[in-house]
């Protein structure tokens, strides 16, 4: 096998940024280099202060030890691609939007377009490793893309190496993965290419831990896996409204089915609704993918943990609105968080984003304060998700805060929509001096103490815990 020296990543994103950083800081004789055609990302990947394009805890400690040692970030993909022995493709792989397979299968156009520049520019021979998550068998289409045309004396590998890392804990999840996996063939020469690659792991994970499988059972893992933690959401979530009108309470069912060592603690907390670029993205490449094979009961069972995920943010929304005596028009509601979840700045498709249409179609007005993302992205965001209105028609409605208390001041209500550490921390005595009363409050994250909340004065509503007692 050869031995790894040099590392290209194609994507400075999410996965690229973190895990090619973590491999550079863990592997100091690997010289590693990160491309985008995103010059504002790379310059902020670059940027002296370092305020990096990505908030992640840890993530700015790994960049400022490697840094400009054998961590490089850079926008010339053909260089990068020329010098290295071994690249990672880790661009975006989004829902497509139009044309066949809209609203399901994954664009791959990203994919492609990296390929392509890959067997372009390539003079020697490659090792090419799939890192975005992409549907079943793609890893022959680049194959096909690379052979095509590459050069002579030029030979490509292909392998499967799906990331695991969830964001917010990112760093810790690369410095300690339950897995690594890596697809190849089972020809020599793939089982070579899978050896090269496991050496650069192995640098840091036990070799229990590095699981090597074939091409498609790689590329069908992530998507399984990612499928498989969202179903457990959308189960819990289901039961949360099971919980709400029986007077049960999730928080004990969810401990008391947790405890069973079949089932496991992790991923039973109800809420809002799952959020991030991959579970519903992943899901519905999964569902694209059993319709292709001709497999619709695969499809719809699939498809259902996706639809359980809007009706819980409905469902949530129509709570909201029932509670405050049926009308929310021209009330003022406090959204706490906006981010898809605790310890990330990325909002791609967050649950707050529903919410918050839901209320302005009532007519509501909205405040929103998240402690990391910048006021511009929410913007951005709300105006994709009403794009039959201005920026200025939604500014009439919505204001963005700097505080939680600025946010909460005169509302009638409050939304908890994410479960950043600090909203357990608020002075909420405080708050609530400052709402409008009765203040209710409706936490979407099995948050904040509701009985104490409730000595308070405040009037509480929580995911998963009907009035009947
Ligand atoms: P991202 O959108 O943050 O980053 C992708 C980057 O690739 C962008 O900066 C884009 O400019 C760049 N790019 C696209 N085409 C390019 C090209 N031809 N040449 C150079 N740069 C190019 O996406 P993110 O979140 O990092 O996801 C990447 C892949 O990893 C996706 O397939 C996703 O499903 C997968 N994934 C994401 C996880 C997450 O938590 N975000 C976790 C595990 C997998």
């Amino acid at each position: 096998p050869v031995k790894v020296r040099k590392i290209c990543c194609i994507g400075a994103g999410y996965v690229g940024g973190p895990t090619c950083a973590v491999i550079a800081l863990k592997c100091p004789h690997i010289t590693v280099t990160i491309v985008d055609l995103n010059k504002a990302r790379v310059d902020a990947w670059n940027s002296p202060d370092f305020d990096l394009p990505i908030y992640e805890p840890g993530l700015e400690d790994v960049v400022r030890q490697a840094r400009g040692k054998n961590l490089f970030f850079s926008t010339d993909v053909d260089k990068g691609i020329e010098e290295a022995d071994l690249i990672f493709v880790s661009v975006n792989t989004p829902t497509k939007k139009s044309g066949v397979g809209a609203g399901f299968a994954a664009d791959l156009n990203y994919v492609e377009l990296a390929t392509r520049r890959i067997a372009a520019v390539a003079n020697s021979s490659k090792i090419v490793v799939e890192k975005s998550t992409v549907p079943c068998r793609t890893a022959e289409s680049m194959r096909t893309i690379l052979e095509a045309n590459s050069k002579p004396n030029c030979r490509f590998d292909i392998l499967s190496n799906p990331e695991f890392l969830a964001e917010g804990t990112a760093i810790q999840d690369l410095f300690a993965p339950d897995r690594v996996l890596i697809g190849s063939l089972q020809t020599p020469e793939g089982k070579d290419a899978c050896e090269a690659l496991r050496s650069v792991y192995a640098n840091w994970v036990p070799s229990e831990r590095i699981l090597t499988v074939g091409l498609w059972s790689s590329e069908l893992s992530k998507l399984a896996a990612n499928a498989m933690l969202a179903q457990r959401i959308s189960s819990i979530n289901a039961l949360s409204a099971i919980c709400e009108a029986t007077g049960a309470n999730i928080d004990e069912v969810a401990y008391a089915v947790g405890k069973d060592s079949r089932v496991g603690p992790k991923f039973l907390r109800a809420s809002v609704g799952f959020g991030g670029s991959c579970f519903q993205k992943d899901i519905l490449n999964l569902v694209y993918l059993s319709e292709s094979l001709h497999l619709p009961e695969v499809a719809a069972y699939w498809r259902q943990v996706v639809e359980m995920n809007e009706y819980q943010k409905r469902r949530f929304s129509k709570r909201v609105v029932d509670t405050l005596f049926n009308t929310i028009t021209g009330k003022k509601i406090a959204v706490l968080g906006f981010a898809f979840k605790a310890d990330t700045g990325d909002t791609r498709e967050s649950a707050a984003i529903t919410l918050i249409k839901n209320f302005q179609a009532e007519k509501a007005f909205v405040t929103i304060y998240d402690p990391q993302v910048p006021h511009a992205q929410i913007w951005e965001d709300l105006k994709e998700a009403s794009p039959h209105l201005t920026l200025e028609q939604i500014q009439k409605q919505v204001t963005i805060t700097s505080s939680a208390v600025e946010a909460c001041n005169k509302a009638e209500a409050v939304v908890i929509a994410t479960e950043w550490k600090e909203f357990r921390e608020i002075d909420w005595q405080d708050i609530h001096s400052r709402m409008s009363k009765p203040a209710f409050l409706f936490d979407g994250r099995l948050l904040v103490d509701a009985e104490k909340l409730r000595t308070i004065g405040f009037k509480v509503t929580t995911i998963g815990r009907g009035e009947v007692l």
